[in-house]
C-alpha cells in the first residue's frame, strides 16, 4: 500500500489525488491531527513528528512514503531518506517542476505556511533549476484554519485571500504555487482572485506525476503494492470537525480511525 501523512486532514487532497490517478491501490493515510499544526513549529520537532508517523505508516504495511505536508516536505525529507530505506515522495520538488515547465512563467509566486515560506526551499530549487526565474513568496497562515472551519465562500474568506495576495499580484507573478495541503481547496477562489493569466500549480496534483513515474519505472515496487482500492484513514486525535473536514474534502462519508503514533 501507499502510506500517506500530513499533519492533519488537509493532506487528504494529496490522498484524493492520488487515488484518483491510481484507484486500484490501497492507500493508509494518516493525520496528525493531534499535533496539527505543523506550519507553526520548529524544524526540529516536526522532523520528529515526520519521523514518527513514517514509522506507523510502514508498520501498517506501506511500501512507499507520500509526504503530503508542504511544511514537512520543507523540513524533514533528508532525515525520512536517511532514516528509511522505502521511497520517500515529498511535495515541494514536483511543484517546482511543473511550475518551471510553464517556459513563460518568469515571476513565479509561492504561497505557505510560516514555517515551509521561512524555509525558502522553494525558491532554493527554483533559482537553482533556473537562475532566470525570480520569486516571491508570502505566508498565508490564516488560510488553514478558514478551510477547516469550513469558511470556503464566506465573503471573510475572499476578503483574506485578496489580501494575502495582492503583493504577488503587484509583483505581476505568471505562476502560483499552493504550497500547503489545504490550499487547493480554495483552488476557485484563489485563482479568481489572483486572475486567470497566474497558472496555478497544484502540489497535489504534481506529486502525482512524479509517484506515475517512479512506479512506471519501477513495475517490481508497483507489483509489491497492495491492490484493491481500498483507503484506511487514521488520525491521532478524531473529532466532529475533523470528520466533517475530510469529508468535505473527500466529498463522501468518512471513517477516521484512532491511532496514537
Ligand atoms: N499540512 C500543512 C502544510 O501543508 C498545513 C497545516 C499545518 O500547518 O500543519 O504545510
Amino acid at each position: 500500500m501507499i502510506g500517506i501523512f500530513d499533519s492533519g486532514i488537509g493532506g487528504l487532497t494529496v490522498a484524493k489525488a492520488v487515488m484518483e490517478i491510481f484507484p486500484d491501490l490501497s492507500i493508509c493515510y494518516f493525520g496528525d491531527t493531534a499535533r496539527t499544526p505543523y506550519g507553526t513549529k520548529s524544524k526540529e520537532t516536526v522532523t520528529r513528528y515526520a519521523v514518527e508517523n513514517t514509522r506507523f505508516l510502514l508498520a501498517q504495511g506501506a511500501k512507499i512514503i507520500v509526504v503530503a505536508c508542504n511544511t514537512a516536505s520543507a523540513v524533514a525529507i533528508p532525515t525520512l531518506r536517511s532514516t528509511f530505506d522505502a521511497p520517500i515522495f515529498e511535495v515541494i520538488s514536483p511543484a517546482v517542476d511543473m511550475a518551471l515547465s510553464h517556459a513563460k512563467a518568469k515571476r513565479i509566486g509561492v504561497i505557505g505556511t510560516r514555517a515551509t515560506i521561512n524555509s525558502g526551499i522553494y525558491e532554493r530549487l527554483i533559482t537553482e533549476l533556473d537562475p532566470d526565474r525570480k520569486v516571491f513568496s508570502e505566508p498565508c497562515p490564516l488560510l488553514v484554519s478558514l478551510v477547516e472551519e469550513g469558511w470556503l465562500k464566506k465573503p471573510e474568506t475572499r476578503m483574506i485571500v485578496k489580501k494575502y495576495l495582492r503583493p504577488l499580484k503587484a509583483q505581476q507573478i505568471q505562476a502560483l504555487i499552493l504550497g500547503c495541503t489545504h490550499y487547493p481547496i480554495l483552488k476557485q477562489l484563489i485563482a479568481h482572485k489572483i486572475g486567470k493569466r497566474v497558472k496555478i500549480v497544484d502540489s497535489s496534483e504534481a506529486v502525482t506525476i512524479s509517484l506515475k513515474q517512479f512506479l512506471d519505472d519501477n513495475p517490481k515496487v508497483l507489483a509489491s503494492l497492495a491492490k484493491g482500492g481500498d483507503s484506511t484513514i487514521y488520525v491521532s486525535d478524531v473529532t466532529k470537525q475533523f470528520a466533517k473536514t475530510a469529508q468535505l474534502i473527500l466529498n463522501r462519508k468518512v471513517e477516521l480511525n484512532h491511532a496514537d503514533v
